[in-house]
């Protein structure tokens, strides 16, 4: 397996607009974020994922992006950011930005002239497509719900929009497009950016829109990730992409691409590959379908085994992942994957943790996860900021369910529940602010707070710079990163085991997915990682034990 330099890193990732609030407007922001750099050398991290700090109509919080060369006013100026690339340089962390290429903001330059002038080139910098008598070219359904195309004015025009209206995708087939967005990059990665994380990559290209898809909810319209995601030669864009940008820096690269069945990842990963490395999004969206909220699945331990098991032996000889079990759209990962809230504690948080983090990859942390933070439930549909929850309730209570149905759903999978402000202490507002924050704080603040948390003998802050030790600086981490991964037969749906192995060292990583006591029937000599005391061939409850 070839060595590069971001194999061998831990990433951690920041909302910014909710990790530190540096000038009370209830706001977080790139000073804030430099506040707390110290906090993550100490943590042990080597990359910053920074979600997008542009110039946006926060439509999406960030993902609307106006202008693509500036800061965000709320979050700081170009002379913060540079401050923030120095400081975490001098403390050994590089700086990650994101990149929103498949879609700018309806107020972006290019849109609104694209608008204003019929005649203009900007025209075709997006998709823009004759409607039948106003009605959309096809009955596709955006990501964020109702049509993916949205008249502009009354002319029977229609552009598309793969996410909210306010978010039109660009047109990839246009060359000139294509290289402004190069541009781009190529300005930031002359800033001292160090890897970029592609947003919706494998969407920039369209199959054919005459196509109209069977309606599969009541609102009338079919799931348009057939149509918009992975479509054939997409990987056309990639390679082009990457010649014109990071290959000529050695720039780390991350897709968000959702939905690559095994026979594609290739175009991604590996030695064809495009990128250094893709999120790996096996297990993500096991508890619904189709990403619908509101079509909940019985997923079972048994799937659950399965389906990691299976993700790892699809790369194992491929290529990189990015590994996660938390990132800014998904609930907080105790709250999704252990069913059964009285269990949600210290041992489930932390053998979650070590079953994602040791298998290969490099391993993502996302702001909070560290400290154990949690789900907030909502009283009402008010109660919510991002726009796809409040597009998801809507589409519940047409299917037919009640409005306390529909919050239930919502608060299970809401995006919010990872966008509560990061809880530093149990200081008024957590410690984030000095005034009220953007966003509801979670009410368990006094209870789940960083300052707290380092006091416990029970720390997760601690545990996870254990895990980032071993993996960065003790005798196994050559065999943590590069070694080979391969399944433990245990013939248990909640025992998740695997070894991690080369020509020094055989370790076994093993994870009691239950609250119940499980024997052990495997030898072992020394304990190198346990989130209890104690060891023995008896698990305990969300026992995790790395052995030799
Ligand atoms: C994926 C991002 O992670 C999400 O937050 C965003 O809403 C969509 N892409 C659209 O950019
Ligand atoms: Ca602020």
């Amino acid at each position: 397996m070839e060595q590069k330099w971001w194999k061998e890193k831990v990433a951690y990732q920041i909302y910014p607009k909710s990790f530190m609030d540096s000038n009370d407007d209830g706001i977080g922001d790139i000073q804030g974020i430099i506040s707390k750099l110290d906090y993550l050398q100490q943590l042990g991290i080597d990359l910053i994922w920074l979600n997008p700090i542009y110039k946006s109509g926060t439509a999406d919080n960030g993902y609307d992006v106006i202008d693509y060369y500036e800061i965000m006013e709320q979050f700081g100026n170009h002379e913060d950011f540079d401050k923030l690339v120095r400081e975490a340089k001098k403390r050994g962390i590089g700086i990650m930005l994101d990149l929103i290429l498949n879609h700018t903001s309806n107020k972006h330059k290019w849109f609104l002239e694209a608008l204003n002038n019929p005649n203009s080139k900007y025209r075709d910098y997006y998709i823009i497509r004759k409607g039948n008598n106003h009605r959309p070219p096809n009955n596709w359904r955006s990501i964020f719900g109702g049509s993916i195309w949205q008249e502009i004015g009354s002319s029977n025009e229609f552009y598309l929009h793969s996410f909210a209206k306010e978010q039109p995708d660009l047109n990839w087939e246009n060359p000139e497009v294509r290289q402004e967005l190069y541009k781009m990059i190529n300005w930031w990665i002359a800033r001292g950016v160090k890897g970029f994380r592609l947003d919706a990559i494998n969407c920039i290209k369209k199959s054919d829109f005459s196509e109209q898809g069977i309606p599969d909810a009541a609102d009338g319209l079919c799931n348009c990730f057939k149509y918009i995601r992975e479509v054939d030669g997409v990987e056309e864009y990639y390679k082009e992409l990457r010649q014109n940008t990071f290959d000529k820096y050695d720039c780390l690269t991350v897709t968000e691409a959702v939905g690559v069945e095994k026979e594609k990842l290739g175009n991604y990963i590996g030695e064809n590959g495009n990128f250094s490395m893709m999120f790996n999004f096996d297990i993500t969206y096991i508890d619904v379908i189709n990403e619908d909220w509101f079509r909940r699945t019985n997923w079972t331990k048994k799937e659950f085994k399965q389906k990691f098991i299976e993700s790892q032996l699809n790369i194992k000889n491929l290529g990189w992942q990015a590994q996660f079990i938390e990132n800014h759209d998904q609930p907080r990962a105790v709250n999704k994957y252990i069913k059964d809230e009285t269990q949600i504690n210290y041992y489930s948080k932390t053998m979650l943790a070590v079953m994602y983090f040791f298998v290969k990859g490099t391993p993502f942390i996302y702001q909070g996860q560290e400290i154990g933070m949690e789900n907030f439930k909502r009283k009402s549909i008010d109660e919510f900021d991002d726009i796809n929850s409040i597009s998801q309730y809507k589409r519940a209570i047409k299917e037919g369910y009640t409005s306390e149905q529909a919050l239930e759903f919502i608060n299970k999978r809401s995006r919010d529940n990872a966008r509560t402000p990061m809880q530093w202490s149990d200081e008024a507002n957590a410690g984030f602010s000095k005034v009220q924050p953007w966003i509801k704080l979670n009410e368990n603040y006094k209870n789940i707070n960083l300052r707290q948390d380092q006091k416990s003998d029970k720390s997760i802050f601690n545990f996870y710079k254990q895990m980032i030790n071993l993996r960065k600086t003790s005798k196994y981490s050559n065999t943590i990163i590069y070694g080979d991964f391969e399944p433990i037969d245990i013939q248990d749906d909640e025992i998740i085991a695997y070894r991690r192995k080369d020509e020094n060292y055989d370790l076994k990583i093993i994870c009691n997915f239950s609250n119940k006591e499980k024997e052990l029937n495997l030898k072992y000599e020394e304990v190198i990682l346990n989130n209890y005391n104690e060891a023995s061939n008896i698990l305990k409850p969300y026992q995790a034990i790395i052995v030799l």
